[in-house]
């Protein structure tokens, strides 16, 4: 698939970390058909098997959703922009990218990740990819690392199903009028998003949101 970034060093990386992640889809769902079939089973409680499993997986955000980011960062010309959920940074690549191809003064992306392996990684490739000072790489759990942003905020990916709406409630003070807020799997994984959808609904947090028809549905949520 061609690209609508023009940084071809940059391409050769995503093309290459997009097919090491493809490689890993079809392990990763057996893995979460066996996690379901078990009774009381919860996607909100990780325990050590489960940590093991996705240290080295990198769920990596599907290439034209990455892509639709870039371009809906690029449309607002955003300056600050705040991701949940980074593993191996590939998604934080699009976005580092358009904050840099906006040329807007002190632009970042605030990313957090609690794997310190993955955020090492997410570092290396941040490097490799000349984007290092446009990402403000966060390391621990989102409901600490995401305190506190100081200043407005224009676009925020949420990529991280479990912790989604405490994420979203954490940078929500901070969504400037008119910010984009992308959330990924809300229609395959909808039974996992309930607290997200009843905040992000909610009228008294100023948000109106539709589900995209992305491959397992991809919300775009504005603020009003
Ligand atoms: C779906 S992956 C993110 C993929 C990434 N956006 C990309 O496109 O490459 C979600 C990541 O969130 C991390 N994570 C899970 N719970 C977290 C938490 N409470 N705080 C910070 N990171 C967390 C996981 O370790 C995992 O690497």
């Amino acid at each position: 698939m061609s690209s609508p970034l023009s940084d071809h060093k940059l391409v050769a990386l995503l093309d290459r970390l997009h097919a090491q992640s493809d490689r890993q889809i079809a392990e990763i769902d057996e893995y979460c058909i066996q996690l379901e079939k078990k009774d009381d089973f919860d996607w909100r409680v990780f325990d050590d098997d489960m940590h093991r499993f996705f240290a080295d997986k990198m769920v990596a955000l599907d290439r034209d959703k990455a892509e639709f980011c870039y371009q809906l960062c690029r449309a607002l010309g955003a300056s600050r922009v705040v991701e949940a959920g980074t593993s191996f940074g590939v998604s934080t690549l699009y976005l580092a990218a358009a904050v840099r191809d906006n040329r807007v003064e002190d632009g970042l992306v605030i990313a957090t990740e609690w794997d310190p392996g993955k955020a090492a990684i997410a570092r290396r490739n941040f490097s490799e990819a000349g984007l290092s000072e446009f990402v403000d790489l966060r390391e621990g759990d989102l409901r600490q690392t995401l305190r506190g942003l100081e200043g407005g905020i224009d676009f925020m990916l949420v990529d991280i199903w479990e912790v989604a709406k405490p994420a979203l409630e954490l940078v929500s003070p901070y969504l400037l009028t008119g910010a984009v807020v992308v959330c990924d799997n809300t229609t395959v994984d909808r039974g996992e998003y309930d607290d997200y959808f009843e905040f992000v609904e909610n009228p008294a947090n100023r948000f109106r949101t539709m589900t995209l028809p992305f491959q397992g549905g991809l919300e775009l949520t504005v603020r009003i």
